[in-house]
C-alpha cells in the first residue's frame, strides 16, 4: 500500500468523541449517508493523517482500522465477533500469501478478517447460497478495499460441495458443517486446516464427531468468553453487562 492516498482508497474520518465515519477518496464530491457531500479530490497524492475540514468541522483523515471497519459494516446475516474471528483465522491458518475459502459469507465481516490476514499475496475464496448476503458481503469487502483479494461464489456447499483444492484453511460459518466436511478434506492441501463456527452444543456435538469420522486430525472444540472490565478509580471490577454467548470453535487438520 502506498503512504499517499490513491484513487478508492478506503478511508476513515475520525473526530474526538465520534464514531469513525469509513469511506473511500475520490476524485469527485460524494454524498456521505443524509449528512451531506463530502469532497476528498484534494487529500489525493497527500499523504493519510491530513486534516480535512467539513460541515464546520475538523477530521483526520486515516487508514482505516479494522474495528474501524467491522464496527461499521451494512449488517445482513449476524455477522461473528472480533473475539471469534481472529481465533477462527488462527485456527484456519490464516496467514500471509495463504489460500483460503469460507462459507457462508454472510455479512463479510470474517471476510474482512481473513482478506486483511492474507494479505495482497493471498486468496479467499467466499461462497454463499443466497445472493443477496454475497451482495451484502461483497459491498462490505469492497468497502474495506479489499475486493481484489476475493471471489465471491453463489453455492449451496452442503448440497454440492466445496470446489478447489489445494487450500491452506476452510472456515464454515454455516448452520450444517458435517455436511460440508467431506468436500471440505477434498478441498484442502496436506497439513491444512478446517475451522467451524456454530451457536449450540448439538451442532457443536455433530461437527466434531463428523470432522473425527472424516479422519481429521488434531481436532479441537473450544469457546471464548470475553468478560469486560470496568476501569475505575480504585473500584476496577468486571463490567455488570457481558455478551453471554455467541458460538463454539471447532477445528482439525488434514494430516495425511
Ligand atoms: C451466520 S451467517 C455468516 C456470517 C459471516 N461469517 C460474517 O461474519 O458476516 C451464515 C451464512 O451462511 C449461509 N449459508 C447457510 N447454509 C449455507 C450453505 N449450505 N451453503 C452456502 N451458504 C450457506 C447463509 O446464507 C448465511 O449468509
Amino acid at each position: 500500500m502506498s503512504d499517499v492516498w490513491s484513487e478508492g482508497d478506503a478511508a476513515a474520518l475520525t473526530r474526538s468523541g465520534e464514531p469513525a465515519l469509513v469511506l473511500r477518496v475520490r476524485s469527485s464530491p460524494q454524498p456521505v449517508g443524509t449528512r451531506g457531500v463530502l469532497d476528498l479530490s484534494t487529500e489525493l497524492g497527500r499523504a493519510p493523517g491530513g486534516e480535512v475540514e467539513w460541515l464546520g468541522r475538523r477530521y483526520r483523515l486515516v487508514r482505516p482500522s479494522l474495528a474501524d471497519l467491522l464496527g461499521t459494516l451494512e449488517r445482513g446475516p449476524q455477522i461473528v465477533t472480533p473475539k471469534d474471528a481472529f481465533h477462527l483465522a488462527y485456527l484456519a491458518g490464516a496467514a500471509p500469501g495463504a489460500s483460503l475459502a469460507e462459507a457462508g459469507a454472510g455479512s463479510g465481516a470474517l471476510t474482512v478478517v481473513l482478506a486483511t490476514l492474507v494479505g495482497p499475496a493471498g486468496h479467499i475464496t467466499s461462497y454463499d447460497r443466497r445472493p443477496e448476503f454475497l451482495d451484502a458481503a461483497r459491498r462490505n469487502v469492497e468497502r474495506a478495499g479489499l475486493a481484489g483479494r476475493v471471489e465471491f461464489r453463489l453455492r449451496d456447499v452442503a448440497a454440492e460441495g466445496l470446489e478447489g483444492v489445494g487450500l491452506g484453511g476452510v472456515v464454515l460459518d454455516l448452520p450444517e458443517p458435517w455436511a460440508v466436511a467431506r468436500s471440505t478434506r477434498a478441498a484442502l492441501a496436506p497439513g491444512g486446516y478446517v475451522a467451524t463456527y456454530t451457536p449450540t452444543f448439538n451442532q457443536l456435538e455433530r461437527t466434531v464427531r463428523t470432522l473425527r469420522d472424516e479422519r481429521f486430525e488434531e481436532v479441537r472444540a473450544l469457546e471464548l468468553i470475553e468478560r469486560p472490565i470496568h476501569v475505575g478509580d480504585g473500584g476496577t471490577r468486571p463490567a455488570f453487562e457481558m455478551l453471554g454467548h455467541t458460538g463454539f470453535l471447532a477445528s482439525g487438520r488434514k494430516v495425511d
